[in-house]
C-alpha cells in the first residue's frame, strides 16, 4: 500500500488538446491520489470528455502527457486499459445483442470476470441482462455502461458523466457503489456538470472552464472556508462571460 501511495493514480503534465478556436484542453496539470473520489466538474464544452479520452488514449494530445499509476497513457495504453474501468460519455451501440452477451463479449476481452460480481451489479441496479441492448431505455443503457466499467473490479474508475440518465434512486445506489469501491481501495475519477449531484461522494473537486482547470479543492476545505453554498461557488466559475482564465482565489 505504501508503495502504491507514492504513485498518483492519475497525473497529467501540461496535457493539451488544441482543437483551434480556443476549444479543447489547455495545459492541464492534475494529480489524483490513490483511493480518492475526484469530481471533475465543468459546464458542457469545458473539456471533460476531451480529458478523459486523452487518459484512455482514444485521442492524442497536441502537447503534454498523462500517466495512470505511473504508466504513460500513450505508450502504455494497453496496460492502462487493463487497470481501468471506463464509462464513456457516449456508450457504443450494441444493437441487437442482449445485455448478457455484451457483458460476455467484454468480459472475454478482459480474460474473464467473476460472474457473481456481474450478477450482484445487475441486481442492485435492477438491470435485466436478458433484454436486447436496443430495447433498453437510456437509463438502462447507462446502468449497463456502469456494470461494464465496474465488473472486473478495476483499481481506477474513469467515468464520464456517470449519473446521466439515472433516476434518483439509482443515483443513490450508484453513489453507494462509489463509496464501497473507494473503501475497497480503488480510485474514482468522475466528470459531471452538476456539483450538487457529486458533492456528497467526492473527496476533492476540480473545476474546468473553457479548457482550463480553474480550481481544485477538497470539499471539506471548501465547506470550512465558509463557502457554504457550494453551488454558488461553482456557478461563479460558470457565469463568467469572458473566456479568460480566472485567477485562483486565495
Ligand atoms: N473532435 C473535435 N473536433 C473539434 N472540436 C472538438 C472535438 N471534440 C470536442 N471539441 C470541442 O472541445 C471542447 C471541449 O469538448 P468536450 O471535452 O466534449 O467538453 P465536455 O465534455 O466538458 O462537455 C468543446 O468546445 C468541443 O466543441
Ligand atoms: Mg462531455
Amino acid at each position: 500500500m505504501l508503495r502504491e501511495m507514492a504513485v498518483p493514480a492519475i497525473r497529467t503534465a501540461k496535457l493539451s488538446k488544441d482543437y483551434g478556436g480556443g476549444r479543447g484542453l489547455f495545459e492541464l496539470d492534475l494529480e489524483v491520489s490513490p483511493q480518492e473520489v475526484f469530481g471533475y466538474l465543468g459546464p458542457n464544452g469545458a473539456g471533460k470528455t476531451t480529458t478523459i479520452r486523452l487518459l484512455m488514449d482514444m485521442i492524442r494530445p497536441t502537447a503534454g502527457a498523462a500517466y495512470v499509476f505511473g504508466l504513460d497513457c500513450r505508450r502504455d495504453s494497453i496496460a492502462v486499459k487493463r487497470r481501468v474501468g471506463y464509462l464513456p460519455g457516449d456508450l457504443p451501440q450494441f444493437g441487437s445483442l442482449r445485455g448478457r452477451e455484451v457483458v460476455a463479449y467484454l468480459a472475454g476481452m478482459r480474460g474473464g470476470v467473476d460472474s457473481r460480481v456481474v450478477r450482484a451489479l445487475a441486481e442492485r441496479f435492477d438491470l435485466d441482462l436478458s433484454r436486447r441492448f436496443r430495447e433498453y431505455s437510456s437509463g438502462n443503457k447507462q446502468k449497463l455502461g456502469i456494470l461494464l466499467a465496474f465488473m472486473h473490479r478495476p483499481e481506477l474508475l474513469v467515468l464520464d458523466e456517470p449519473t446521466g440518465g439515472l433516476d434518483p434512486l439509482n443515483q443513490q445506489e450508484f453513489y453507494q457503489l462509489l463509496r464501497e469501491t473507494r473503501d475497497g481501495g480503488a480510485t474514482v475519477f468522475l466528470s459531471s456538470h452538476i456539483l450538487s449531484e457529486v458533492e456528497h461522494v467526492c473527496d476533492r473537486v476540480g473545476i474546468l472552464r473553457a479548457g482550463r482547470l480553474v480550481r481544485v479543492a477538497k470539499l471539506n476545505e471548501l465547506r470550512a472556508s465558509g463557502e457554504t453554498n457550494l453551488e454558488e461557488v461553482f456557478l461563479s466559475y460558470y457565469s463568467e462571460t469572458d473566456q479568460t482564465h480566472k485567477a485562483l482565489p486565495e
